[in-house]
């Protein structure tokens, strides 16, 4: 499983790509607010910090066809790595039908069922985005979802639609996605770090520092 960074700040976005553990971008309408800045600056500055995949949605505010065609084209037209996010609905699936007949990438988000998934994968998405946090939120297991995706997807040959977890809130959801076979997991960066944190590993090096320095000083 690839891991992608969920955020859209680029101090974060640069870390995790300095220590190699990412390979593309989500953000989303909330993420990009909340850094408080011009929204296609702060993507287009993404795409010089990571060679990969980075999926920027059009405005919450534009829910017709046609607008998310008009801004899916502005979006892509940034770098050759954007992917355009579109909301799961009907207007967006005839947005996502036409991007991908133009050759441009799309990410379907707010999947909530495996039917939503099927449905984005026909109209051409080259990714569905389920998510699992929001779904554990109203206590329904948000992991059920990602099985069930892999497993329809696995039966068909001709769908090529990659499935990326998204809304993952803990380590163990990463577990869990990368057991079920899922592509790629986008990740928080405060959960990248809990994946690489092990009291084990702190109390080790200590522990080397200490026996070293005993012996050959500094
Ligand atoms: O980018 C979409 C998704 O990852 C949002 O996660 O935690 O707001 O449900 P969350």
């Amino acid at each position: 499983m690839k891991f992608f960074i969920d955020t859209a700040n680029v101090d974060e976005i640069r870390e995790a790509a300095d220590m190699g553990i990412i390979c593309g971008v989500t953000t989303n309408p909330s993420l990009i607010a909340k850094e408080g800045r011009d929204y296609a600056e702060t993507l287009k500055e993404i795409t010089t910090i990571v060679d990969g995949p980075i999926s920027g949605e059009v405005k919450a505010t534009t829910t017709d066809a046609e607008g998310m065609i008009r801004e899916g084209r502005e979006i892509a037209a940034l770098h050759p790595n954007m992917v355009v996010k579109i909301p799961m609905t009907a207007e967006g699936l005839k947005a996502i039908k036409v991007l991908n007949s133009e050759g441009i990438k799309t990410n379907c988000t707010l999947i909530f069922t495996a039917n939503q998934a099927l449905l984005a994968a026909r109209a051409g998405a080259t990714y569905v985005s389920p998510f699992l946090g929001r779904l554990d939120d109203i206590s329904t297991t948000g992991i059920d979802l990602i099985y069930d995706i892999v497993e329809i997807f696995a039966n068909y040959e001709d769908i090529d639609t990659q499935i990326i977890c998204a809304s993952v809130r803990n380590p163990l959801h990463i577990i869990e996605c990368a057991k079920s076979g899922a592509d790629i997991a986008t990740v928080p960066f405060k959960v990248l770090m809990q994946m690489m944190n092990h009291p084990l590993t702190d109390a080790g090096i200590e522990k080397f520092k200490e026996d070293y320095t005993k012996v050959f000083g500094e």
